[in-house]
C-alpha cells in the first residue's frame, strides 16, 4: 500500500440562514430549548432547485484548487451523501460530468451521518492501492429536501453544506492517513429513517399524505447510541495504533449534538480546545459536517499541516466510523 495524503480540503454552505427564531414561527420550539438541548443556533439551507451535486461542486473545485490538481488529474469520486439529486444517476456522476473530471469513474455511498468517513477512507483505500493516484471524496447533503418543517423534534436539527477533499499519493516524509475503523449495526434501522421513496415503499399519494418521505427518528435511541459508539470507535482505533487521546492535535466529530461530542471527547480525557464544536452555525448537515469542522479549525489556527487527527462519526443505519491521520495541507 502507498502513503495517502489529504493534498486539499474545500467546503461550501448555501447563502440562505434560517435561524433558530425563524423557526419559533414554523413549529412549537424555542431558541433556548433549540440552544440547550443541542447547541445548535442557526443552519444554512438551499434555494428550491439546488441539489447535493450543486453545493459539492464549489467544494470540490475550492479542495483540487489547494492540492494543485486539474479535473483530468482525478482518477475516483466518491460521494457520500443521503440526498442524492435523483434516485439515479449518482451524484458522484453529475459531479463528475460539472468538474469535467474526463479520467474519472466513482459512486456514491449511503452511510448519512458517517458519509464523510467512510467516502475518505474509500478513497483513501484506492489511491493506496495504486487505483489511482488522485481521488476526490465528498461529504454533501441538503437535509432540507428532507425535512418536515412541521416536525419540530428534526427540523431543528438539520441544515445543508458540502466538503470534499482531493487525496494524492504521499512522499515517505509527508503526514499522511494513518489508519480507519468502521462498523455498521443494521438493527438501528428504525431509529432513523426515511420510510418511503425507495423500492420497498414508493411514492404515492398514501407516502406523500402520510409524510414518509421525511426524516423520521427517535433521538433518544440515537443519542445514547452516538455516545456509546463514538468513544467505542475512538478508543479502538487509539489502541490499535498505540495512541493515547491527550496525545492527539484534534477531534473531529460528527456535529450532531453538542451534548454527544461532550460526552466522547470527556471520555477519551481531550482538553476542550481540541475538540471541534460549530455546529452552532451549520447544524447537523449528515455527511457535511465533519469536513466543514475540519475547515474551522484550520480557519482558526487549530488545525495545522502535520496535525495527528481522529475523526469520528455515528449516523442512520447505524453506521460507525472513525479515521486517524495527521494532517496533510
Ligand atoms: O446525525 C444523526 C444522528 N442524530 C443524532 O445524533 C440526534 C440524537 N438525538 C438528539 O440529539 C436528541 O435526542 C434531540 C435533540 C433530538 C432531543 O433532545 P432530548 O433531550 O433527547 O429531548 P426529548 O426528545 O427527550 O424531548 C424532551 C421534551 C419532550 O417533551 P415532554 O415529552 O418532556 O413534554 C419533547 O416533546 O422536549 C420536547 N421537544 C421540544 N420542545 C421544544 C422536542 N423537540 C422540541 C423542540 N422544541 N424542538
Amino acid at each position: 500500500m502507498r502513503p495517502v495524503k489529504v493534498a486539499g480540503l474545500g467546503t461550501f454552505v448555501p447563502p440562505k440562514v434560517l435561524t433558530n427564531t425563524d423557526l419559533e414561527k414554523l413549529v412549537d420550539t424555542n431558541n433556548e430549548w433549540i440552544l440547550q438541548r443541542t447547541g445548535i443556533r442557526e443552519r444554512h439551507i438551499v434555494e428550491k432547485g439546488v441539489g447535493t451535486s450543486d453545493i459539492a461542486l464549489p467544494a470540490a473545485q475550492a479542495a483540487m484548487k489547494e492540492a494543485g490538481v486539474t479535473a483530468d488529474q482525478i482518477g475516483f469520486i466518491v460521494v457520500g451523501t443521503t440526498t442524492p439529486d435523483m434516485i439515479f444517476p449518482s451524484t458522484a456522476c453529475l459531479l463528475q460530468a460539472k468538474l469535467g473530471a474526463v479520467n474519472a469513474w466513482g459512486y456514491d455511498l449511503g452511510a448519512a451521518c458517517s458519509g464523510f468517513t467512510y467516502a475518505l477512507s474509500t478513497a483513501y483505500t484506492m489511491v493506496a492501492s495504486g487505483a489511482c493516484d488522485h481521488a476526490i471524496a465528498v461529504g454533501a447533503d441538503v437535509m432540507s429536501s428532507i425535512i418536515d418543517y412541521t416536525d419540530r423534534t428534526t427540523c431543528i436539527l438539520f441544515g445543508d453544506g458540502a466538503g470534499a477533499v482531493v487525496l494524492s499519493v504521499a512522499g515517505p516524509d509527508e503526514p499522511a492517513i494513518i489508519d480507519f475503523s468502521h462498523e455498521i449495526d443494521g438493527h438501528g434501522g428504525p431509529s432513523l429513517c426515511m420510510p418511503a421513496g425507495g423500492s420497498k415503499l414508493p411514492a404515492s399519494h398514501e407516502t406523500v399524505d402520510q409524510r414518509l418521505h421525511f426524516v423520521k427518528q427517535d433521538g433518544g435511541a440515537v443519542f445514547k447510541f452516538a455516545v456509546r459508539k463514538t468513544e467505542e470507535i475512538a478508543l479502538r482505533l487509539l489502541k490499535r495504533n498505540n495512541i493515547n487521546g491527550p496525545d492527539l492535535d484534534l477531534f473531529v466529530s460528527h456535529q450532531a449534538n453538542r451534548r454527544i461530542i461532550e460526552a466522547a471527547a470527556d471520555r477519551l480525557q481531550m482538553d476542550s480546545r481540541k475538540v471541534v464544536i460549530n455546529l452552532d452555525k451549520y447544524g447537523n448537515t449528515t455527511a457535511g459536517t465533519i469536513p466543514l469542522a475540519l475547515a474551522d479549525a484550520r480557519a482558526d489556527g487549530r488545525l495545522k499541516k502535520g496535525d495527528l487527527v481522529l475523526l469520528a462519526s455515528v449516523g442512520a443505519g447505524f453506521t460507525v466510523g472513525s479515521v486517524l491521520l495527521r494532517w496533510g495541507c
